[in-house]
């Protein structure tokens, strides 16, 4: 089989990509080695930049994500028993974020790619990058017992953080950086009315706390805990309780309950993969990159990583020019580490960590009361929350 772009990978990155090369007539093929039904069973995070729901109408599959999807105006920080409102659009001239489940939006996707009859291999095993140092790449995969191969122009590595494509390069032309956060976020999903309208993120001597929601009748919680926590020994009643206690009475005493449907614990992580570009490979997504939860930047960061690669994919096919294609790496980085920037100050300044001092402790508040009382602070916050351009 031939293809001009081999996607690996059907998550967000791969089937964003893919829908907006099938909508510009560049024919592409995506392989994963999960069945279509797992993809769809992960939970994810759910808030989008505009830049975000800008590319699902480019890719044309926006049309759920605006009837159902919910626009917020602001969310609220919530410290010393009190709340402070962060008003995203009247700090950032009129910018907002749209709370919609990444579940619905790679649903919304592949909704779409099987409607435009474009190709997806699922639980392809041992997919394999090759060649992507020369002119002629290909990627070899297994299913049902044969070994296959598709020949392409360029592969985009969309294949998440354990995926192959990073992997495959190897370790002399590549660059990692990493830290690793001493605690993980337990989250659940009740089919509870969340207990604002709003997301609130509280920082509490017991640990941080986060209220989200996937729509007015589904809540999505999470609080900080150990790594070495077991997720059987929290029980719905033990999670409610600890959640309210780390948020303002206000909010706990209204807070309604019910039996969780989802529970898992997950770690928290920074990592960079530099370059993003190996020739013909251009890795994209979480295959290059993982940002801890706090800013809800892991989704929007993919976004435009797809978003650089697919505007060079075109400049390659329609202009004949590989100028985009040059710079993919070095535009994608520099937007990738101001978002691993504020993703790790915003963990910083929200969790309780294992050796915080007295000091720490004191630094922390600090920053929260200047948040709150500086319009300054409070905008340069509101401004990487709502997605820096691209
Ligand atoms: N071969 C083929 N497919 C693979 C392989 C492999 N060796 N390894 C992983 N995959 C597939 C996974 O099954 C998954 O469907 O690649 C896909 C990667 O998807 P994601 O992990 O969702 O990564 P990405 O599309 O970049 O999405 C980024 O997802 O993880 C969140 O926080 C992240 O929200 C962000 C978004
Ligand atoms: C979520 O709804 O899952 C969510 C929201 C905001 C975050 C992280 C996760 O910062």
């Amino acid at each position: 089989m031939r293809t001009r772009v081999a996607v690996i990978g059907s998550g967000p990155s791969g089937l964003l990509l893919g829908q907006l090369l099938t909508h510009a007539g560049i024919d592409n093929v995506i392989l994963d080695r999960a069945s279509k039904e797992y993809i769809l069973g992960r939970v994810r995070a759910g808030v989008l930049e505009e830049g975000t729901v800008r590319l699902m109408d480019e890719a044309h599959s926006g049309a759920r994500m605006h009837a159902e999807g919910l626009p917020h105006d602001g969310f609220s920080l919530a410290f010393d028993g009190r709340d402070h409102r962060i008003d995203l659009v009247g700090l950032t001239g009129g910018k907002r974020v749209t709370i919609y489940g990444q579940t619905e939006l790679t649903h919304d996707l592949m909704d779409h790619r099987e409607k435009a009859g474009a190709l997806s291999i699922y639980e392809a095993a041992d997919v394999t990058p090759c060649d992507f140092e020369g002119h002629a790449p290909y990627v070899t995969y297994e299913k049902d017992g044969v070994t296959h191969r598709i020949d392409c122009d360029f592969i985009a590595g969309c294949d998440g953080f354990h995926g192959v494509s990073r992997r495959s390069v190897p370790d002399r032309a590549i660059r990692t950086f990493e830290k690793v956060y001493p605690f993980g976020w337990l989250g659940i999903l009740a089919d509870v009315p969340p207990v604002s309208h709003e997301l609130i993120y509280a920082n509490h001597p017991r640990g941080f706390a986060l209220c989200s929601m996937r729509s007015t009748s589904r809540s999505r919680y999470y609080i900080q805990c150990s790594l070495d926590e077991r997720i059987d020994e929290w029980t719905d009643q033990r999670f409610w309780d600890e959640l309210r206690r780390r948020l303002p009475a206000h909010h706990a005493d209204r807070m309604a309950t019910g039996p969780s449907f989802e529970k898992s614990i997950a770690p928290l992580r920074s990592f960079v993969a530099e370059p993003m570009r190996f020739n013909r490979l251009f890795l994209v997504g979480d295959a290059a990159h993982i940002v801890p939860p706090t800013g809800a930047k892991g989704l929007n960061l993919a976004a435009s990583d797809v978003h650089y690669l697919f505007e060079a994919l075109l400049e390659h096919y329609q202009d004949r020019s590989n100028s985009g294609l040059d710079s993919y790496s070095a535009k994608a980085l520099a937007r990738v580490w101001k978002a691993v920037r504020f993703s790790w100050w915003m963990t910083t300044m929200m969790h309780r960590f294992p050796d915080t001092s007295d000091f720490d402790q004191k630094i922390q508040e600090a920053e929260l009361d200047y948040l709150t009382h500086s319009r300054a602070a409070a905008t340069a916050l509101a401004e990487n929350y709502v997605g820096l351009p691209f």
